[in-house]
């Protein structure tokens, strides 16, 4: 049967700011500027701003804007980083790419993310830092992981490439720990059109360690200070992602209300056998709406069936990917592992009309009498 709701339709997304987009583009094209720039710099202002941060630097994508910031904090050889066992594999790269050892530590039913609970036991005399990861768009319990890093002098890096806005604990995420990094990827909740990311942080001295990391190593042209990477942002995305910025507080709001509609439907259901992942007290900005089934297959199949495109965030954790196994597929994430084996992800793009809204919610409803 032909999807009736897309899980993604990126197309759509865009089309409100296609004629703005349009005239930005063409100002870039005829302003002769294509890498940094008085764009860019805008860019890094607005978002700077709309996180309450001092700082915020353009960088290239989510990946490089975490490798960056583990440079930025001289974190290399022979440091571990503690990182959730759950999450896209790019944190664990991060961690990776500049030879520092990853530390799993596994997540919190309630949410999905690093249970704070198992941090302290992993801490050794090598812990550099911890990388929580505020997946879904639902923040990792900063205050509680703060209080652990502060106790033992430890650096937080927050993964927040999807919880762009998300102010579960009271700031915006990724302006709690030392540096907060942010994927700008087409399908994130603030999105271009294109590979983008940024960091931000209150500390001025990182930031610029970042933008010369970022820059070859180079502030000065033809001086390269240390062995950097070419990650910069361009005038265009910039433009892209300043308009779209403008409208994030509306597009927070709009997926709220089609998780508030999707939550009601899931509570209808007796005995529930699809649950939302997120616990009630917990109300992010909502990049992905997470529902567990042990039943997955029927009940994409049922989704499939009328209509609605679901998809799997992530189906296998990092430590069993082909690349970690070797080194991590022994350790035990149990509540990792069962995520990945029970997560489903439905459609949430703010452009769904209430149509849209109410197909996959009878969907829902109808999935009980497909069981019996
Ligand atoms: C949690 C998380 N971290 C990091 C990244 C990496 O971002 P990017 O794809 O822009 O490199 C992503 C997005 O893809 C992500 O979801």
């Amino acid at each position: 049967m032909m999807s009736k709701v897309k899980f993604l339709d990126l197309k759509r997304l865009n089309a409100p700011y296609a004629a703005a987009f349009t005239e930005a583009a063409n100002s870039a094209i005829s302003s002769g500027v294509y890498i940094g720039g008085e764009t860019v710099r805008q860019f890094e202002l607005d978002f700077a701003s709309f996180c309450g941060a001092r700082e915020c630097v353009a960088v290239g994508n989510g990946l490089d804007a975490l490798i960056l910031s583990l440079r930025a904090l001289m974190i290399g050889p022979g440091d571990e980083v503690i990182v959730p066992g759950h999450t896209f594999i790019a944190t664990w790269l991060a961690v990776s790419q500049v030879g520092a050892t990853i530390v799993p530590v596994d997540v919190d039913q309630a949410t999905g993310n690093i249970d704070v609970r198992l941090i302290r036991s992993v801490i050794t005399s090598r812990t550099r830092a911890i990388i929580p990861v505020h997946l879904y768009g639902t923040s990792a319990d900063l205050p509680q992981i703060l209080e652990i890093a502060k106790a033992h002098n430890i650096y937080v890096v927050e993964d927040a490439a999807q919880a762009h806005g998300d102010t579960t604990f009271g700031q915006a995420a990724g302006n709690y720990g030392h540096i907060g990094c942010f994927s700008f990827y087409p399908s994130k909740n603030l999105g271009a059109l294109g590979d983008s990311g940024g960091i931000i942080t209150q500390d001025k001295r990182l930031a610029d360690r970042v933008r010369e990391l970022a820059n070859y190593g180079s502030i000065e042209k033809y001086v390269h200070n240390e062995k950097g990477l070419n990650s910069r942002m361009d005038p265009i995305q910039a433009s892209f992602l300043s308009i779209k910025l403008t409208y994030l507080p509306s597009i927070i709001k709009k997926r709220k209300a089609i998780a508030a509609s999707y939550t009601e439907a899931l509570l209808k259901q007796s005995p529930s056998r699809v649950k939302r992942l997120l616990q009630e007290q917990y109300d992010g900005v909502w990049h992905n709406f997470v529902v567990l089934t042990d039943h997955r297959v029927s009940f994409m199949e049922h989704m499939q069936s009328k209509g609605i495109e679901t998809a799997i965030h992530y189906p296998k954790v990092p430590s069993k990917q082909p690349c970690y196994a070797d080194d991590y597929g022994h350790i035990a994430l149990p509540v990792s592992e069962q995520l990945c084996a029970s997560v489903v992800s439905l459609p949430i793009g703010e452009y769904l009309g209430a149509d849209e809204v109410k197909a996959v919610c009878d969907a829902l409803l109808t999935y009980m009498g497909c069981h019996e």
